[in-house]
């Protein structure tokens, strides 16, 4: 059972071949078209612009995925089970592209469609790395739009237990990389920022362990982990990006020109990661220690942070011994197709598919 999935929910345009095999999905071809060095310069995703190069972009990636997966457009008719799309929640300008195309090629070629949610298909790309979640689950999914903890109790049911009431942590730290002037996105930049600190260790506030710095002295900045003892598990990364602004208008290394910024400013960025970390991880935890979760995963964008990833291995590990630890490959961590094809093809084993004209882009659509 092969599939063609689409994505075009913000500023990649993505298309893959995903196939049912042995009991799980298998990506056969993911092709993702990124647009990051378009919206660069205006240091964030242009709607507009986004929704422009979708139309260039999308039909020939999606023909790019077909032939690296050995079907030729003639074939596909014949070889595909069903088209997936992401239906939201995104850009409705960016949405509308991957879904009108979605209907068309399932109108012209008489498949049958399946629209997945976004953060679905985030959670989905667990399922495509070696070893496979065993439920229940907790998932944490972060991205630049979204900060979501879920249970996942049996396949295709979720239940939200937390999320973020403000900025999600992929969109503090692209506007933390601004303030730092670290250019877009965000999260990459602070990340190579931060290793440029010899023996950087992740600061955990809870702990009491003091971040380091290259000379192995104790740094003075200390960012806030918000929320994270509020007894729920809801997020909020707002007030910690304002929190980093003033502690630079106050740095007086900084004011008085003293200072080797460069060297400064990657602290400020360790401290920044160290923050978010430090409170995705310590909430995850709760989160899988409250609800006797087997499996304890990790998705999104910001999921591809190096520090992150090893941060939840090294406490879940201590914690939660005997807990197995599930985190997206590195290559389905930012926005794909694959990981839609994931989740689509869970729903088409259930029978879960939309007719074309019900077919939808919703720019807030929740996940159920
Ligand atoms: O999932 P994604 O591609 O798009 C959304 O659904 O939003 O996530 C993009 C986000 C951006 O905010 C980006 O800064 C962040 O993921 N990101 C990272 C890293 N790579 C991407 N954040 C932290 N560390 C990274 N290595
Ligand atoms: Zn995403």
């Amino acid at each position: 059972m092969k599939i063609l999935a689409i994505e075009t929910s913000c500023d990649e345009t993505a298309a893959a071949v995903v196939a049912w095999q042995k009991g799980r999905p298998v990506v056969l071809s993911n092709i993702v078209s990124s647009q990051i060095a378009i919206h660069q310069k205006y240091g964030g995703v242009v709607p507009e612009i986004a929704a422009r190069e979708h139309v260039l972009n999308i039909l020939p990636v999606i023909e790019e995925a077909l032939l690296a997966a050995g079907i030729t457009r003639k074939q596909a008719p014949k070889k595909l089970a069903a088209i997936a799309v992401t239906a939201g929640p995104g850009l409705i300008t960016s949405l509308m592209m991957g879904v009108e195309t979605a209907r068309s090629l399932a109108v012209a070629w008489d498949l049958p469609l399946i629209d997945v949610n976004h953060i679905e298909g985030h959670m989905s790309a667990c399922w495509l790395g070696e070893k496979l979640p065993e439920l229940p689950a907790v998932v944490m999914t972060v991205s630049g739009g979204h900060n979501m903890l879920v249970l996942i109790k049996e396949p295709l049911k979720y239940k939200i237990l937390g999320d973020t009431r403000d900025d999600a942590a992929g969109e503090a730290f692209d506007k933390a990389a601004k303030i730092l002037g670290l250019g877009y996105p965000g999260g990459p930049a602070i990340a190579a920022s931060a290793a440029t600190i010899n023996n950087y260790q992740l600061s955990i506030i809870n702990e009491r362990v003091a971040p380091s710095t290259s000379s192995g002295q104790v740094a003075k900045i200390v960012l806030p982990r918000p929320m994270i003892n509020s007894g729920d598990f809801d997020f909020s990364f707002s007030g910690l990006k304002t929190a980093l602004l003033y502690q630079i208008q106050k740095d007086s290394s900084i004011n008085s020109g003293q200072a080797n910024w460069q060297g400064r400013r990657a602290e400020y960025a360790a401290e920044f990661q160290s923050a978010v970390a430090d409170t995705l991880v310590s909430k995850t935890i709760k989160a899988a220690k409250k609800f006797g979760a087997k499996t304890v995963m990790l998705s999104g964008g910001v999921s591809a942070n190096k520090v992150l990833r090893a941060e939840l291995e090294r406490r879940v590990a201590d914690k939660l011994p005997g807990t197995r630890v599930i985190i997206a490959p590195q290559a389905y961590t930012t926005d794909n197709a694959a990981m839609i094809g994931a989740a689509a093809l869970f729903r088409l084993r259930a029978g879960k598919t939309i007719i074309w004209s019900k077919l939808k882009a919703d720019p807030n659509l929740e996940i159920k």
